[in-house]
C-alpha cells in the first residue's frame, strides 16, 4: 500500500471562500480538529497577507505537535520571511513557495519571461531552503501550462531544495486522464522528483477536482491537498472526506491508503460548518444528511436483507452518530461525560460544566436527548469568551397587526443591560435592542435557522452573518428549542466575536 500525505488547505484556501473566514480562536480549534483526524499537512493561512493571518499561523504552529504547519508565500523574500517567521516554533515546519508558470498568468499578471520565472523560482526556493528544511514549491496554474516548461521550472525547484512539487489545477480546467497524464508526464521529465513527494491541489470548477486528485494518486502523487467540505477558492477545493473515503473503500483499486482517523471525518465537517455557518448540503457526499438515508422502499427492503445491497461504507466509519435517545433529564454530568467520551468529544472540567448547564436546560425542555442534541450542545460551546455579552431573558411580543416589541436583558461581566425596541418582526425588534444597548452599527446581510435534530421538540440552529460599515463580516450560531431564542443567541454570538476582534 502506497501512503498519501493529506495535505489540508481549509485554514488557507478554505478560509478564502466567501462566508468561511474563521477568527484566531475558530482557527486555532478547528487546526485541533484536524490534528486529531489525522492530517499529515495543515496548511494554516498565508502569514504575510494581515497581521492577523501571520498571527493565525504563529498560534496554530504552537498549538499542534503532530502535523507539519505550513505558511503560503509568493516568490519573494517578504514573503518567505514571513512565512518562516509564522511557522519557525512549529514541531514541523514547512514554507510552501509559488509561482505561476501557465503563459496567460506570466505575461498578463506577472509580467515575467520564462526565463525570469526559472530563476526566481531557483532563487527563491534555494532562499526558503536557507530558512528552512521543508520546502514545497507549486507552479500555480500548472495544469495550463507548458509540459516542457513545467518540467524545468519543477527540476530547479528540486536543484535548490524543493522537498514536494505541487501540481495545481487551479482553475479547475482539468479531467482526470489529463491530470493522470501530466503527473506521469512530470515523473518522466522532472530531475530529481524520484526524491521528493508529488502533491495535487485540483479546484472544483468542473466538479471533478476529486476525480482529478484520485487520477493523480493512480498516477503516482503522493500527497492530495483538499479541504473539509470542499471548501475553497470560487466552487471549492477537493474535498478531503470524499479522496479519504474513496481510498478508504476501494484499497484493492487504488493501493494506497492515507494516515486520517475516519471515525473523525463527520465531527470535523460539523465543526467547520458550524464555526462558518456554512451548512452541509443534504446530499454532499460522505456527509451530507442524506449521505446514508435509504428512502426507497427498494433500497430499505435490500439494507435490510443484507446492508451490503446499497450501503458501500458504514455510516459508523465516518463517526456519524446515530440519532437515537441517550441522556434525558435525571442525567449526571457522569453520563454526560461517558457519553461525550464514547462520541469522541473529551473536554475539560470547565468546558464539560458549561456545556452540562445548557444540558440541563435542554432537557427540561425535551425528554429525549440525541446525540445529535449532545453534539449541538459540544459544537455550541465556544460562545463565552471574556468580556461577551450573554442572553440572560427575553420577551418578544409579535402579532398581526400590532407593533412587534422585544425586551432584552443580556449580561456583559457584572453588569446587566436590558433595553426593549419596536421593529418590522419579532427579531427586528430584538436585534435593535441589542444594537442600541451595545452601541453598536452592525448589518444583519443573511439569516438562516436549520432544524438540528427531527420532531417537535427539535432543536434550531441559527446562523446570522453580520457586516459592520467597514466591511468586516462575522458569522454567529445560537442554539434552542425555541427558535427565537436561538435566533438572538445567534446575533449576540455574532457580535460578541466583533468584539472580540476589536478588543
Ligand atoms: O490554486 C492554487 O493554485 C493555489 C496555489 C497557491 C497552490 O492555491
Ligand atoms: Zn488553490
Amino acid at each position: 500500500m502506497k501512503r498519501i500525505k493529506i495535505f489540508d488547505t481549509t485554514l488557507r484556501d478554505g478560509e478564502q471562500s466567501p462566508g468561511c473566514s474563521m477568527n484566531l480562536s475558530e482557527k486555532i480549534e478547528m487546526a485541533r480538529q484536524l490534528e486529531k483526524l489525522g492530517v499529515d499537512i495543515i496548511e494554516a493561512g498565508f502569514a504575510i497577507a494581515s497581521p492577523m493571518d501571520h498571527k493565525s499561523v504563529q498560534s496554530i504552529a504552537a498549538a499542534v505537535n503532530n502535523c507539519t504547519v505550513a505558511s503560503l508565500a509568493r516568490c519573494t523574500r517578504g514573503d518567505i520571511d514571513a512565512a518562516w517567521d509564522a511557522v519557525k516554533e512549529a514541531k514541523h515546519p514547512r514554507i510552501h513557495v509559488f509561482l505561476a508558470t501557465s503563459d496567460i498568468h506570466m505575461e498578463y499578471k506577472l509580467q515575467m519571461t520564462r526565463e525570469q520565472v526559472l530563476s526566481r523560482i531557483s532563487e527563491m526556493v534555494a532562499y526558503a531552503k536557507s530558512l528552512c528544511e521543508d520546502i514545497e514549491f507549486s507552479a500555480e496554474d500548472a495544469s495550463r501550462s507548458d509540459w516542457a516548461f513545467l518540467a524545468r521550472c519543477y527540476s530547479n525547484a528540486v536543484a535548490a531544495g524543493a522537498t514536494t512539487l505541487n501540481v495545481p489545477d487551479t482553475v479547475g480546467y482539468s479531467t482526470p486522464q489529463e491530470m493522470g497524464e501530466l503527473i506521469t508526464y512530470l515523473r518522466a521529465n522532472v530531475t530529481g522528483i524520484e526524491n521528493v513527494d508529488i502533491s495535487v491541489h485540483c479546484h472544483n470548477d468542473l466538479g471533478m477536482a476529486v476525480a482529478n486528485s484520485l487520477a493523480c494518486i493512480k498516477a503516482g502523487a503522493t500527497q492530495v491537498e483538499c479541504t473539509v467540505n470542499g471548501i475553497g477558492e470560487r466552487a471549492g477545493n477537493a474535498s478531503l472526506e470524499e479522496l479519504v473515503m474513496a481510498l478508504h473503500t476501494r484499497p484493492g483499486y487504488y493501493e494506497a491508503e492515507t494516515g486520517i482517523n475516519t471515525r473523525q471525518i463527520y465531527r470535523s465537517s460539523k465543526l467547520l460548518s458550524n464555526i462558518t455557518g456554512v451548512p452541509i448540503p443534504p446530499s454532499k457526499a460522505i456527509v451530507g444528511a442524506n449521505a446514508f438515508a435509504h428512502e426507497s422502499g427498494i433500497h430499505q427492503h435490500g439494507v435490510l436483507a443484507n446492508a451490503l445491497t446499497y450501503e458501500i461504507m458504514n455510516s459508523a466509519d465516518v463517526g456519524v452518530p446515530q440519532n437515537t435517545m441517550v441522556l434525558g433529564k435525571h442525567s449526571g454530568k457522569h453520563a454526560l461525560r461517558d457519553k461525550l467520551i464514547s462520541m469522541g468529544y473529551e473536554l475539560d472540567d470547565q468546558e464539560l460544566e458549561a456545556v452540562f448547564t445548557r444540558f440541563k436546560v435542554m432537557a427540561d425542555k425535551k425528554k429525549n436527548i440525541t446525540r445529535k442534541d449532545i453534539e449541538a450542545l459540544v459544537l455550541h460551546r465556544r460562545n463565552v469568551t471574556i468580556g461577551s455579552c450573554r442572553l440572560m431573558s427575553h420577551v418578544v411580543n409579535t402579532g398581526a397587526g400590532v407593533p412587534n416589541t422585544s425586551f432584552i436583558r443580556l449580561q456583559r461581566e457584572e453588569d446587566v443591560l436590558e433595553d426593549v425596541a419596536i421593529g418590522s418582526g419579532p427579531l427586528d425588534a430584538s436585534f435593535k435592542a441589542i444594537n442600541r444597548m451595545l452601541g453598536v452599527d452592525v448589518r444583519l446581510d443573511s439569516f438562516s435557522l436549520n432544524a438540528v435534530t427531527d420532531g417537535e421538540d427539535a432543536i434550531g440552529e441559527a446562523v446570522v452573518k453580520l457586516s459592520t460599515p467597514e466591511g468586516e463580516t462575522y458569522t454567529g450560531t445560537g442554539l434552542s428549542t425555541d427558535i427565537i431564542e436561538s435566533s438572538i443567541r445567534a446575533y449576540v454570538n455574532g457580535i460578541n466575536k466583533m468584539m472580540e476582534a476589536n478588543a
